[in-house]
């Protein structure tokens, strides 16, 4: 019986790639940068298995040219790259890598909610570019204390609730909002996604990025938010619009906001966000631990191989969203 070929678009740190090749050809893309698209389309032309990251877009046209296609393996827990449905429709696995990455993540989220609250970001620019000259001096670099400020954390899902856990551990008040209209132990839940923008001093993404939820913070919400809040994403770009969110900072109606994801990454050096004002950006790193990358890597080869035996994947994605 000839084995099952798997095409893995990027090393993983850590993939126990030896048990995919005691029961597969496997080759891993070894380039530098992401897998280019033509490359991709002739791999899943021939293979049984694809092992793949957020930047590789699986779509009706790559899985119509896919016919041997079992299972495709993300390297992620957000799967808005992959056309689940179009999967689904082919008979083709999908599975994700929800759960592992949760703490990681919500750390990230807190890291960025605390770097814009105390703008540590512009504070490391102030030393190391010498203007640090003067004596201590009782006004410099004045941030916001979060004791008894309220988060207001937008999807309440494993990382919005994490998010929660933190926020209390700091002592902030905590609402939060999901479309479901999920209640969840320690947040307390506002109906209204306004009456959310309306109180939060800080706002948290934590939602998938869907086709409801595109654009979800625009000009509108964000003059809905209190004058001076901050923004955190560690979601997806394209939930926040991006210039609507340059517009309200460079206005003041924004006090700061701190990005982990952007509409096109990586950023665009001439993007009007590098220019905005008490903005902080790190670069797509939510779930970057050495631990965490490693579980992810665990997963997705569990995944993978469930796929090729053909059974159900420990997380599998349906059309309906992650299991
Ligand atoms: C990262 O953004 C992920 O979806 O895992």
């Amino acid at each position: 019986m000839t084995r099952p070929r798997v095409f893995a678009c990027r090393e993983l740190p850590g993939a126990p790639w030896d048990a995919v090749r005691a029961v597969a050809e496997l080759r891993v893309w070894e380039g530098e940068d992401a897998v280019p698209r033509e490359v991709l389309l002739g791999e899943a032309a021939r293979c049984e298995g694809l092992v793949v990251t957020l930047v590789d877009r699986i779509d009706a046209e790559l899985l119509g040219a896919a016919p041997r296609l079992r299972v495709v393996s993300t390297c992620s827990v957000g799967v808005d790259h992959i056309d689940v449905a179009a999967a689904a429709a082919r008979g083709v696995r999908v599975g994700n890598t929800p759960g592992v990455l949760t703490e990681a993540t919500a750390d990230l989220a807190f890291a960025l909610l605390l770097a814009a609250a105390r703008r540590i970001p512009e504070a490391e620019r102030f030393v190391r570019e010498g203007r640090w000259q003067k004596s201590w001096e009782p006004a410099l670099l004045l941030g916001r204390e979060l004791a008894g400020a309220t988060l207001g954390i937008v999807g309440l899902g494993e990382i919005g609730q994490a998010m929660a856990r933190r926020a209390a551990g700091f002592g902030m008040r905590v609402v939060g909002w999901t479309r479901s209209g999920r209640e969840v132990a320690g947040v307390e839940s506002v109906g209204a996604f306004d009456a959310l923008l309306a109180r939060a001093d800080v706002v948290s993404v934590h939602v998938a990025r869907t086709p409801e939820t595109l654009g979800l913070i625009g000009a509108r919400e964000l003059a809905r938010m209190k004058r001076g809040a901050l923004l955190v994403n560690t979601a997806r770009g394209g939930i926040v619009d991006e210039r609507a969110l340059c517009a309200a900072l460079a206005s003041g109606q924004l006090g700061g906001a701190a990005l982990d994801v952007f509409a096109t990454e990586p950023l665009p050096l001439d993007s009007p966000l590098l220019a905005a004002p008490n903005l902080v950006v790190v670069p797509h790193i939510g779930s970057a631990t050495h631990a965490t990358r490693a579980r992810m890597a665990e997963l997705c080869v569990r995944n993978l191989l469930a796929g090729l035996r053909g059974e159900e994947l420990p997380r599998a994605v349906s059309a309906l969203g992650s299991r």
